[in-house]
């Protein structure tokens, strides 16, 4: 599978490094997957239709901090004329969430590869939060295939689960704790520490978002929860849509008094069925303590699908890093190579 990565950030690198070295890793023996071309938003690009060799970019790109007219394959060519242009079978889209822009400009880059009949691995949320329906249907079109593990949950198979574990059940709502800075934030106020230190820490622990009001006003939940919605319930679920109530000004005592309740305050986003529609809404909800969303710490995550037919199933993530996300990019990347 000849590939181009678009983002070479910290999913993008772990990616590489994989690739780069695949032997500790029995399960991907077979994975054939040469990178053609790698580009950047303001750090150079590379392309070489014969392959990039991985190692090397990797150790320039850190010596260097970009890609520079120094590496062998520097090209000058932008995102979207290496995606109009070049000859490749996939485009694994990790440029950042543009929550402003309503999923642009990874939407665009999509849209170029499936137009041509690439095939897409996307990491990036937003196309499958804002533009679901139209790409699925373009890329049907044209014959090439919309892949999106990584969107929701990094590496845990949520929409694999959804597609091929519960055929012919119709999933009727989705409930969880999605964002990992909002759960870090109230775990940390609960042990009575303040919102801004609390943030100060997720930041430091790599889990906020760069602008944290993104997490801590649900946007980021919300992305999510239209995503899973889109892709899970068929809907037509955007963001802006979804309800959200803001931790901004959480009440301390609330959140520590929860615990002599026997209860913990968590962030939850969910999604259900009214008629032809999905609702959303992301929201902080006392939790009991005996309840599986109680346990959920820190940087881990749940989903509850309830099904017609299949009844619920949650799916638990533990303490993710950048390799599980790269992780759910294997996984399509394993799909389409099938
Ligand atoms: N980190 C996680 O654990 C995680 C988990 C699941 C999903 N995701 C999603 O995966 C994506 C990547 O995350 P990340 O943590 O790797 O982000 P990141 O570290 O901020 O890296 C983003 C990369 O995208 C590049 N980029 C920006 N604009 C671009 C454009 N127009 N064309 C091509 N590349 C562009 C950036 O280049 P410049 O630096 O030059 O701008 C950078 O190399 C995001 O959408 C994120 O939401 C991340």
């Amino acid at each position: 599978v000849r590939i181009v990565l678009v983002g070479f950030g910290n999913v993008g690198r772990t990616l590489a490094a994989i690739l780069a070295d695949p032997s500790p890793y029995a399960g991907l023996k077979g994975l054939d997957v040469s990178v053609v071309a790698i580009t950047t938003g303001s750090h150079g690009t590379l392309a070489n239709p014969a392959g990039i060799a991985l190692g090397p970019a990797l150790a320039s790109f850190e010596r260097a901090g970009g890609f520079t007219p120094a590496d062998p394959d520097h090209s000058g060519l932008a995102t979207l004329e290496v995606l109009t242009r070049l000859d490749y079978d996939a485009v694994v889209e990790m440029s950042p969430l543009d929550v402003v822009r309503r999923g642009e400009p990874a939407i665009s880059h999509v849209r170029a590869a499936l137009e041509r009949g690439r095939h897409v691995v996307a990491a990036n949320k937003g196309p499958v939060a804002w533009s679901y329906r139209s790409l699925v249907e373009l890329a049907a079109r044209t014959g090439a295939r919309f892949l999106h593990e990584a969107t929701v949950m990094d590496g845990v198979p949520v929409f694999n689960l959804a597609r091929h574990g519960l055929r012919g059940a119709t999933v009727l709502s989705l409930e969880g704790i999605l964002n990992s800075t909002t759960n870090w934030v109230l775990g940390a106020v609960e042990q009575g520490r303040g919102v801004e230190e609390a943030v100060a820490e997720a930041r430091r622990a790599g889990v906020a978002e760069a602008d944290p009001s993104l997490d801590l006003d649900g946007w980021d939940a919300a992305v999510k929860l239209a995503a899973l919605a889109n892709a899970v319930m068929g809907g037509e679920l955007l963001p802006e849509d979804v309800e959200r109530r803001t931790l901004a000004s959480l009440d301390l005592d609330r959140v520590r008094g929860c615990p002599a309740r026997g209860r913990r305050l968590k962030m939850v986003a969910a999604a259900r069925r009214d008629g032809g529609r999905i609702l959303g809404r992301v929201e902080a909800r006392e939790i009991p303590l005996d309840h599986p969303f109680a346990l959920v710490e820190g940087t881990s995550s749940i989903l509850r699908i309830t099904t017609d037919l299949a009844g619920s199933i949650s799916v638990v993530e533990e303490a993710p890093d950048l390799r599980t996300t790269a992780y759910g990019v294997l996984s399509d990347l394993m799909s389409l190579a099938d």
